[in-house]
């Protein structure tokens, strides 16, 4: 550019030289249209005034009107979701595969993304037991091994709150932690929320009354998966164990209250103070296990059903980890 003329525009120096090649028909063009707007648009004016108001002012009715609904629909909107979030409870498990520090908020923004969710209630670390980082949430060596990560827990935890601390979550909790593994949380220097809960297979097979005191005397709730004895799925259910839901002692409860075994197994929990989970595809039974709140079992049954404990755990930690397709 030595040598170059410059001219100073709004201070874009813009080269003269580049005048040389521009093409004239192409300016000569560019000037009359130049021209044509300047004389115009007066008179575009002068017509728009004239012509254009009643249309001017239609557009901008519509307009107005349209963003009245959109005001109204995004309100309706807001309503229906800060209502909808009263009553649903959402919440999600951090997979084995994301339990590095590194991976934990990612792995829950992409989880916010996809549910289209601005936060969760409830946050939780699914297992005790960390796995190979990466797409497989189940990473398998050449001989069908779990390929397993050594993590800090207590690191991971460390990622959980900063999750909170960022609105992303308004309770954070874990999943089949034992009572040791509770305690390495709370004993971990410079706690800065312990877990709201510990969800963990809980049934009268499986009854937990230790792990339950503990997390009481800790203030951290128990809640209960498995609660109706599983969905019994061949692919991760060993098909010898005993249906809960066909013991005759729950069977002969369910009997003098005119309910269910099912609802007699929900209700047992609920009195202990434990958050009882259940699953059904079934609508009547969706709408049968809701009443769980209106009847009381006597202490005398409350202790029979104690009785039943037998510490049979339908799922391990290992049939946890791996999808049953594997
Ligand atoms: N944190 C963890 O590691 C973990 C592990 C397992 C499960 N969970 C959670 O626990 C929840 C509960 O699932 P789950 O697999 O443990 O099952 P569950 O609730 O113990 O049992 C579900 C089975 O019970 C049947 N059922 C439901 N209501 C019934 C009724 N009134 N009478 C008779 N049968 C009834 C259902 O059949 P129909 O569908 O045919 O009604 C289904 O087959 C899951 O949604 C999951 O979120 C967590």
């Amino acid at each position: 550019m030595m040598g170059t003329k410059f001219l100073q525009w709004d201070l874009v120096p813009i080269p003269l030289m580049q005048f040389k090649k521009v093409n004239v028909r192409r300016l000569q063009r560019w000037l009359l249209k130049l021209a044509s707007a300047i004389l115009m648009e007066p008179l575009y004016m002068g017509l728009r005034r004239r012509l254009g108001e009643p249309f001017t002012r239609r557009l901008q009715m519509e307009q107005s009107k349209e963003r009245t609904y959109f005001t109204q629909e995004r309100k309706k909107r807001k309503k229906r979701t800060s209502s909808e979030r009263t009553v649903v409870f959402e919440s999600l498990q951090l997979g084995s595969t994301f339990h590095r520090p590194e991976l934990v908020r990612n792995c829950l923004e992409q989880s916010l993304k996809k549910l289209k969710f601005d936060y969760l209630d409830l946050f939780i670390i699914h297992i005790p037991v960390s796995l190979k980082p990466g797409p497989d949430l189940s990473p398998m060596d050449e001989n069908g091994k779990l390929i397993f990560d050594i993590v800090d827990l207590r690191q991971t935890w460390e990622a959980m709150e900063a999750c909170k601390d960022a609105g992303l979550v308004k309770s954070i909790g874990v999943s089949n932690f034992n009572r040791r593994q509770l305690e390495m949380i709370l004993n971990k220097p410079g706690l800065k929320y312990k877990p709201v809960l510990n969800q963990v297979e809980c049934h009268p097979y499986l009854n937990q009354s230790k792990l339950l005191a503990f997390c009481k005397s800790k203030d951290i709730l128990l809640e209960a998966y498995c609660a109706l004895g599983s969905q019994r799925d061949k692919m991760w259910i060993d098909q010898s164990t005993p249906v809960l839901l066909e013991d005759p002692v729950l069977g002969a409860i369910a009997k003098k209250y005119n309910r269910s075994p099912a609802l007699v197994a929900l209700r047992y929990q609920l009195q202990r103070g434990i958050v009882v989970l259940f699953k059904s595809f079934t609508r009547k039974r969706i709408e049968e296990n809701f009443q769980v709140f209106d009847f009381q079992l006597s202490e005398e049954d409350m202790k029979t059903i104690d009785g039943l404990n037998k510490n049979l755990r339908y799922l391990s930690l290992i049939q946890l980890s791996t999808p049953p397709a594997c």
